[in-house]
């Protein structure tokens, strides 16, 4: 069987396949997956997960020594991944104190944390001044009032601004234009440092930005370097994350060495030498690192047909929503052929959909469907919609699995309900 090398390219990177077109990741057929953990199962390929983690880390490091990788563990909050994020080195961005407990739990360092949220409660900032968080990040004037109120050591802090750049992506995952919700525009964050840095209680560090996700050209991050650069010198400059991938074999993504000459040129020309970047990638760190696999459960004939896989919108809430439905990067056990199938999923929308118009060979019930791309976002935004169990991740490696997260089961489904002491039928 052929199989199109844009399609594979989508994959992880140590993805295989074989004279009868079976897949494997690092070794492990996905078959053997599907039937040892069930389905719907994430595969993380964490060889590529470590690869991804050191071609960023490498190559900022290259390009403007003393620098810094945090990675954006909102992407996939899972406590496998922050281990492995910082066994590579890597700093942690958390928001909010659930992903900062996450990251302890998971192992981390406080010290390599880096807190940001739009709307910190005064337990969060307390919670991270205890816990000894690293990098605070203040998006306003009251998690500036807040931290004041709070004894402890000097904060380091970074102050988030708004570049006023457009970043082409999405409105809805755009956050560097003028009116964001994030950060203070230029003139008031002047006004915002001076204050913090007449106060004993903060130790500024230097900017915070960050565009938006899923930026399929370098120039935007460039443009913001050069807004923030007028604010004056500081040690130093988080640009954010924001890099985007391939969802599907018709898009193009820069390179990670594209997006790193971009910001690094644009450092070299307007911010001050001995100035470290950091950067926070998440969705371009771990997006191609999973596979997700699924089972064809039902064949509907007709016009058109529907092939209907048992998961959906439940575990994949990010490629409906913001990557589009239209999921060519979807490979069933019996690719090609003449049958062009609506490949759906289970939960109650229309809108649960991966892929339109695809070819599949004579699909049938109990076929696998490997989904690649899965690694960003979509952890993150699990549900329970239509009582769907949250489905296990697989780490593969040189042909081993490790189980880091298990399924979700029923009675775990309704744990927090509060249920009427009498529990009969009505
Ligand atoms: C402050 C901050 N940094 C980094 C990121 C990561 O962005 P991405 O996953 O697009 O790299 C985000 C995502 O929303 C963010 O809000």
């Amino acid at each position: 069987m052929t199989i199109d090398p844009d399609l594979l390219s989508l994959f992880p990177s140590t993805t295989t396949i074989s004279a009868d077109g079976s897949l494997a990741v690092s070794g492990v057929p996905l078959s053997a997956l599907a039937d040892e953990f069930g389905t719907p199962v994430q595969v993380v390929d964490e060889t590529a997960l470590r690869t991804r983690a050191r071609e960023f880390a490498d190559g900022l490091a290259r390009r403007r020594p003393g620098s810094s990788v945090a990675f954006a563990s909102k992407s996939f909050p899972c406590t496998a991944v922050y281990r492995v994020m910082a066994e590579e080195g890597l700093h942690i961005d958390v928001a909010g104190a659930g992903e900062l407990i996450t990251a302890v739990k998971a192992g981390v360092r406080p010290d390599r944390l880096v807190l940001h949220g739009n709307a910190k409660t005064d337990a969060e900032l307390a919670l991270a001044v205890e816990t000894g968080v690293g990098t605070i990040v203040v998006d306003n004037w009251d998690d500036i009032t807040r931290l004041e109120s709070l004894s402890g050591a000097q904060q380091p802090v970074l102050l988030r601004v708004i570049p006023g750049v457009d970043a082409p992506t999405m409105a809805a995952i755009a956050t560097g234009h003028h009116g964001s919700k994030f950060g203070l525009p230029l003139e008031e964050a002047r006004r915002a440092i001076s204050h913090m840095q007449g106060s004993t209680r903060f130790d500024v560090r230097g900017i915070h930005l960050h565009i938006g996700s899923q930026i399929l050209t370098v120039d935007a991050f460039a443009e913001a370097v050069d807004a923030v650069a007028e604010l004056g010198e500081f040690d130093v400059y988080d640009v954010g994350g924001g890099l985007g991938v391939r969802y599907q074999r018709s898009d193009d993504a820069p390179s990670v060495d594209e997006y790193l000459d971009a910001i690094a040129d644009a450092a070299s020309s307007h911010l001050p030498d001995r100035a470290e970047l950091w950067i926070e990638p998440g969705r371009s760190l771990v997006a191609q690192a999973a596979v997700t696999l699924y089972r064809v459960t039902t064949v509907k004939h007709g016009d058109p047909t529907f092939v209907a896989v048992d998961g959906g919108i439940a575990d994949n809430l990010e490629a409906s929503t913001y990557v589009g439905t239209d999921m060519d990067a979807t490979l069933a056990a019996r690719p090609g052929g003449d049958d062009r199938v609506e490949l759906v999923g289970r939960q109650c929308e229309s809108g649960d959909l991966f892929a339109s118009d695809l070819p599949l060979a004579a699909p049938r019930i109990g076929d696998v469907v490997a989904m690649p791309m899965t690694g960003a976002y979509s952890y993150t935004l699990l549900s329970n919609y239509n009582g769907a169990l949250r489905p296990p991740i697989v780490f593969v490696r040189d042909g081993a699995t490790r189980l880091v997260v298990r399924r979700e089961t029923y009675d775990e489904l309704n744990a927090r309900d509060v249920l009427q002491p009498s529990a009969e039928h009505v």
